[in-house]
């Protein structure tokens, strides 16, 4: 974006400051306009949209802070930076917690301005970006607006528009399934079928007529012909889920249909030709199973042409606070319910909490919570208690290092449900030694 395609509202009762404000801008480049009043302000914006307004705090009549809130009440994507002159930390948090993105004091240069409106409107184009990239997706169910599931987005975008074999590899309950979904109905076999395998359910006996189907009286009890699931993903995709937990001679069949792009029906010789895009999961490390000879290094290659990784949820961040908030208002929705929200020291335990079960994990609570509560605001003792533990977690202040010793071997002993080896193993020492430290904690 140029700068002169950037428009900036500078609102101020002083003239002269105006003045100086509007000057500096348009040195930069940026188209200003300016108004010397809340109430004018209000006028000005219903009539024209603005990137980023930039306002004084202390004007007569009105402040800064009733000029923030009505733009973010009406203008969601207008970027707010206050000034004042009477700088204060109450007022300055009062006016981040209203939406102002940035907060400028004065007396401040023009390279103190300028420094802090580039740094929104970077931020801005980045999130607008973010938009856009989140709403192709949107439809598909998957929420996220962490750098990581930014990454997740772009693959799947790039594996939509290909028709390479794609790996999706990730924690369990991270949205695997989600994402092999997305990939198939974004491409351009949607209008085929997307068909789940799970790798881990299918008995050896089955294995072929379940893939590649049989024709009438193949075996005793093939009373009429069925396609496998091959035929059924012609011209569409097919999802090998949990990949890892296939037998050698599950993957050997498969790696003969990828090469060949043909297979035969049971009780058939005739070959068919088929066209399907394979899409392969597992929560399982496969590098590791091909070094145990677990897992065929050719069929590895073959699947592993393109990979989207899904990193766990407690390192998405931001992403954990959309969820609850996604979720909360699925449920409550489904259920007829006012859509109850969370307190901030709620909201605090959730991002803190370490989510073993990932997205699943979060959506279950969610569940459980919005068929428990009937309270509009969850609380943090509505939570369980392995959450309420990891509050603060990571503030210990002014404690000595025996305190947060203490402190860590009670959490992680409620995390693993008092099971001492599990403790022992995470925490690094042996179950002894742990016993001893249990001991002298009382
Ligand atoms: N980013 C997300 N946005 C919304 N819902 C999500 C997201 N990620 C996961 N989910 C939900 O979490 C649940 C688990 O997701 P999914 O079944 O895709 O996980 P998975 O990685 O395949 O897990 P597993 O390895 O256990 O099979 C599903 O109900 C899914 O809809
Ligand atoms: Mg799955």
């Amino acid at each position: 974006m140029s700068e002169e395609s950037i428009q900036i509202l500078a609102v101020d009762d002083s003239p002269a400051t105006l003045e100086v404000i509007a000057r500096h801008l348009r040195g930069a480049g940026y188209t200003v306009f300016t108004c010397g009043s809340v109430e004018e302000a209000g006028t000005f914006l219903d009539e024209h949209s603005v990137d980023l307004v930039i306002t004084d705090y202390k004007m007569p009549h009105s402040t800064g802070l009733d000029l923030i809130r009505y733009v973010r009440d009406h203008f969601k994507d207008t970027e707010i930076i206050m000034i004042t002159g009477y700088p204060s930390i109450a007022g300055a948090v009062e006016a981040i917690r209203d939406g102002a993105g940035e907060y400028l004091a004065k007396p401040f240069t023009g390279e103190e301005l300028l420094t802090v409106v580039a740094k929104i409107i970077d931020t801005q184009a980045r999130r607008r970006l973010a938009q856009t990239e989140a709403l192709d997706l949107s439809s598909y169910g998957i929420i996220g607006q962490s750098p990581d599931m930014l990454q997740v987005f772009s693959l799947i975008k790039k594996a939509s528009q290909t028709n390479a074999n794609v790996f999706i590899s990730g924690e369990s309950g991270t949205g695997k399934e989600l994402v092999a979904r997305a990939v198939h109905y974004n491409s351009d076999r949607r209008a085929s079928a997307f068909v789940p395998v799970n790798c881990t359910a299918i008995p050896d006996t089955l294995l072929e007529s379940e893939l590649f189907g049989h024709v009438k009286g193949a075996f005793t009890g093939a009373k009429e012909s069925r396609a496998g699931f091959f035929e059924i993903a012609n011209g569409g995709t097919i999802f090998l889920d949990e990949i890892g937990d296939a037998s050698l001679n599950l993957q050997g069949k498969l790696l003969r249909v990828m090469q060949s792009k043909e297979f035969c029906m049971v009780g058939s010789s005739r070959t068919r030709t088929v066209d399907t895009r394979i899409i392969a999961a597992t929560h399982k490390d496969l590098r590791q199973l091909v070094d145990q000879g677990l897992f065929r290094e050719d069929l590895y290659y073959r699947i592993h042409v393109l990979e989207i990784y899904i990193p766990p949820l407690h390192s998405r961040g931001d992403d954990i606070m959309a969820l609850a908030m996604h979720f909360l208002q699925k449920f409550a929705t489904e259920m007829n319910r006012p859509v109850p929200s969370f307190s901030d020291e709620a909201l605090v335990a959730l991002t803190q909490y370490a989510w073993p079960g990932n997205v699943r994990e979060l959506e279950n609570l969610v569940q459980r919570l919005v068929v428990i509560s009937d309270e509009p605001v969850i609380e943090v003792r509505d939570l369980p208690e392995v959450m309420r533990f990891s509050i603060g977690r990571d503030r210990f202040g002014e404690k000595t290092l025996a305190e947060v010793e203490a402190e860590h071997i009670r959490y992680i002993l409620a995390r693993t449900g008092d099971n001492k080896s599990r403790a022992a193993e995470i925490l690094g020492i042996d179950r002894k030694t742990l016993r001893e430290k249990i001991k002298r904690l009382g």
